[in-house]
């Protein structure tokens, strides 16, 4: 008797998950708010099915884009938008937050960084954060608060920035970009290593611009929960609305390489940003430290130091890529922070005007 009780119960509770799997699979499928977005399947059904872990989920979003256009619906409740025309209405202070979770998502990519506890934190820079107390908030800081510190000065501040010289270095470095290079070391010549004047080299700042737009060093999801309706019109013409709570996201990686704001996209050609007037797509489409509330706080400081160093190096070195350096060792990976697949680069380096093999100095980045 007690045991066809169990039977029974068990047989009632498989057959209520298997309603529930059901129930769910169709309301997303057919009756969601987002079942008209296009998208892969599976990702109707399956959370997180755009995979974090792989280290190339900004490549797959790019290609999805390219199959289903401006809107995929990559969650049951999440849609993953490429028009850079809606990155600043998104990222407005009234249209969404940042949602909670967003640096425990950070934690699983960076768990060297940011795997702190009360107990531990003292091992890690982000102690201070947790035992001290902000004279603003008047207490001290809860543990997500402390990891949004640690975040600014271990992995926002020095990451970012030194990706962005590195891919700068290595596209200069290209035989193809030889003539890139040369212009350049002119420009510099011409002028004090002083950042207020290097603020003002059109040719530097329309190389770092470039950089940044190939080689976004937040690469990955930014993502953010929609406090009101947005309005989307699908290529078919169809209208949807995605409702609050919704979450969407762009990419730097995705809208940076849009064929409409940035001709053949995956050319490194600094001369495209010479060519516009501030208010062009090319200008509203860029967006490497983010807008609104939560755009970057460092990003003053970021823009001195890559003006100052790819200033002063190309001023007083020659760079020529290293036979040892392929193409897939420069893949970007999207750990949300880009990281380079080989995880070094090598160059060989001259002073101007020496390019005999005997004066040339390897040297391996980082
Ligand atoms: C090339 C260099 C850099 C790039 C491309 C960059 C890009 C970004 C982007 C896109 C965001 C927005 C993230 C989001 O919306 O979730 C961000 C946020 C942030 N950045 Fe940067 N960043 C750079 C350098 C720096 C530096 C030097 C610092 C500090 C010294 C810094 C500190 C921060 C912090 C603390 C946030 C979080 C802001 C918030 O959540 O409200 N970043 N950065």
């Amino acid at each position: 008797m007690a045991n066809e009780l169990v039977i029974y119960t068990c047989l009632a509770l498989a057959t209520i998950a298997c309603v529930r799997l059901v129930y769910t699979y169709a309301y997303n499928v057919y009756l969601h708010p987002l079942r008209e977005v296009p998208g892969p399947f599976w990702a109707k059904v399956i959370t997180n099915y755009i995979s974090h872990g792989s280290g190339c989920r900004a490549q797959n979003l790019l290609r999805l884009h390219k199959a289903f256009g401006y809107y995929v619906r990559i969650g049951p409740n999440e849609v993953s938008i490429a028009d850079p025309d809606l990155y600043r209405t998104i990222y407005s202070q009234t249209t969404s937050i940042k949602p909670d979770t967003f640096y425990q998502a950070a934690k699983m990519n960076h768990e060297h960084i940011f795997s702190l506890s009360i107990e531990n934190a003292n091992n890690y820079l982000a102690g201070p954060f947790v035992y001290g107390k902000d004279n603003y908030l008047g207490r001290g800081l809860t543990n997500d608060e402390a990891l949004e510190e640690a975040m600014g000065l271990a992995f926002a501040g020095s990451g970012t920035t030194a990706t962005t010289i590195l891919y700068i270095i290595y596209q200069l470095s290209h035989s193809e970009n030889r003539g890139i290079q040369l212009k350049l070391r002119q420009e510099l010549q011409r002028a004090p290593l002083r950042l207020i004047e290097l603020r003002n080299l059109v040719y530097l700042n329309a190389i770092i611009n470039e950089g940044m737009r190939l080689h976004p060093a937040i690469v990955g999801s930014l993502p953010r929960t929609l406090l009101e309706s947005l309005e989307i019109t699908l290529g078919t013409g169809l209208r949807v609305i995605l409702p609050p709570g919704t979450t969407v996201c762009m990419q730097n990686y995705v809208h940076q390489q849009d064929a409409l704001a940035y001709p053949d996209p995956d050319e490194f050609r600094p001369e495209r940003w010479l060519e516009q007037p501030s208010s062009s797509k090319a200008s509203q489409a860029f967006t490497p430290f983010s807008t609104g509330s939560r755009n970057c706080i460092g990003q003053s400081l970021a823009k001195a130091e890559i003006l100052l160093a790819v200033g002063c190096i190309f001023r007083q070195l020659d760079f020529q890529l290293s036979g040892e350096t392929t193409p897939g060792d420069m893949e970007m990976l999207d750990l949300f922070a880009a990281d380079i697949s080989g995880k070094k680069l090598v160059v060989e380096v001259t002073k101007p005007g020496i390019e005999t093999a005997s004066g040339n100095a390897k040297v391996e980045f980082p």
